[in-house]
């Protein structure tokens, strides 16, 4: 539906839309609207009103954020950042604000990550999460954030059955999720072979080395890899093979800042780093870990080690509800907050 039909909806409706202020880092921010009634409203202009309503929630009177016309990330942008010399950020995002947010932020890549099996729905590796999972969070992002350049991670048992799995589930992605490109993690031969089939579909592969999470089960652990020098070159030589097999850019993960170099120095596309060192084309963070959200115990045990904290919006989100809590027990008196009245 055009921008036109919708205001038209709005203006037969009776219905105009004031817009508040933009955010406050200064970036085209969506305008929030809120509904006046300017004139008596009719009941085909109300009718089409509604419709639209129920189809885009965010172009409503109910105050969602509208998307100003953004000018889109492509990989044609990132390209010209990339030769440029330009750093590019990227985090994670599961849901509709979590994307709004990554989105009034300015940050060109959103990642749908597996993370979300540790960090969303509480499991201790990524493994567990399903396609059909990953692809409720894509829709959710794909509707919350227009700008970034948005990369959902193909679950683990959705493409180790080989090329034709993986590019039915990468399809999936870009088709149902509203995704730019997939990641794939680990960089294998027979993975890279899939990961060439992906690519040979017309489809934006990220490749992902160094700890690869989804490969728990054989390393044993969360363990950083590249420590030793012919770790350090298989996964350097990964990195090629995947670059080789048409990967537009690599995750590089927890690894020593000379192999994040290394890799970062012998590739021509990007390098995108996490606990990889300060020498990568670009860096990506969890959205819960740089926020200070690590509620899963797990999570939170590993993560420090090479994730920056910006916030404690962990401990903002407890203290708001521990207050609300109290000020219903000064209000009432315990029994009554405990009863939840
Ligand atoms: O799933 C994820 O969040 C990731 C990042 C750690 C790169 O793969």
């Amino acid at each position: 539906m055009s921008v036109a039909l919708r205001c038209a909806g709005s203006r037969a409706a009776g219905l105009k839309s004031v817009a508040r202020p933009t955010s406050p880092a200064g970036h085209t921010a969506p305008a929030f609207r809120a509904p006046v009634i300017t004139s008596q409203p009719t009941a085909r202009g109300l009718a089409r009103h509604w419709r639209c309503h129920s189809s885009k929630p965010a172009d409503t009177v109910y105050s969602g954020p509208v998307a100003p016309s953004p000018s889109r990330v492509t990989l044609r942008t990132l390209r010209r950042m990339h030769a440029r010399g330009d750093p590019f950020t990227m985090v994670t995002a599961y849901d509709y604000p979590s994307a709004v947010h990554v989105e009034l932020s300015g940050i060109e890549m959103l990642l749908v990550g597996d993370s979300a099996a540790m960090v969303v729905h509480g499991h201790d590796t990524t493994l567990p999460i399903t396609l059909e999972e990953m692809l409720t969070h894509c829709r959710a992002v794909s509707r919350g954030a227009r700008r970034p350049f948005i990369v959902a991670d193909l679950p683990f048992g959705s493409f180790e059955e080989g090329p034709t799995a993986a590019v039915r589930a990468a399809v999936r992605m870009l088709k149902e999720g509203g995704a730019d490109a997939v990641k794939i993690e680990g960089g294998a031969p027979a993975r890279v072979e899939t990961i060439r089939a992906v690519v040979g579909a017309g489809i934006a592969v990220i490749g992902h080395v160094g700890l690869t999470p989804q490969s728990v089960s054989l390393l044993g652990g969360f363990r950083p890899a590249g420590l030793h020098a012919d770790d350090a070159a298989r996964v350097v030589a990964e990195a090629k093979a995947l670059e080789e097999a048409g990967c537009v850019m690599v995750v590089v993960e927890c690894v020593p800042e000379l192999v994040g170099a290394a890799i970062t120095q012998q590739l021509s596309i990007p390098t995108i780093g996490i606990g990889a060192g300060v020498h990568t084309s670009g860096q990506v963070l969890v959205y819960h870990d740089l926020l200070g959200m690590m509620q899963h115990p797990h999570h939170a045990k590993v993560t420090p080690k090479f994730c920056k904290q910006y916030a404690a919006v962990g401990e903002v989100i407890q203290g708001a509800l521990s207050a609300f809590q109290a000020e219903l027990i000064a209000r009432h008196g315990l029994a009554t907050a405990q009863n939840g009245a």
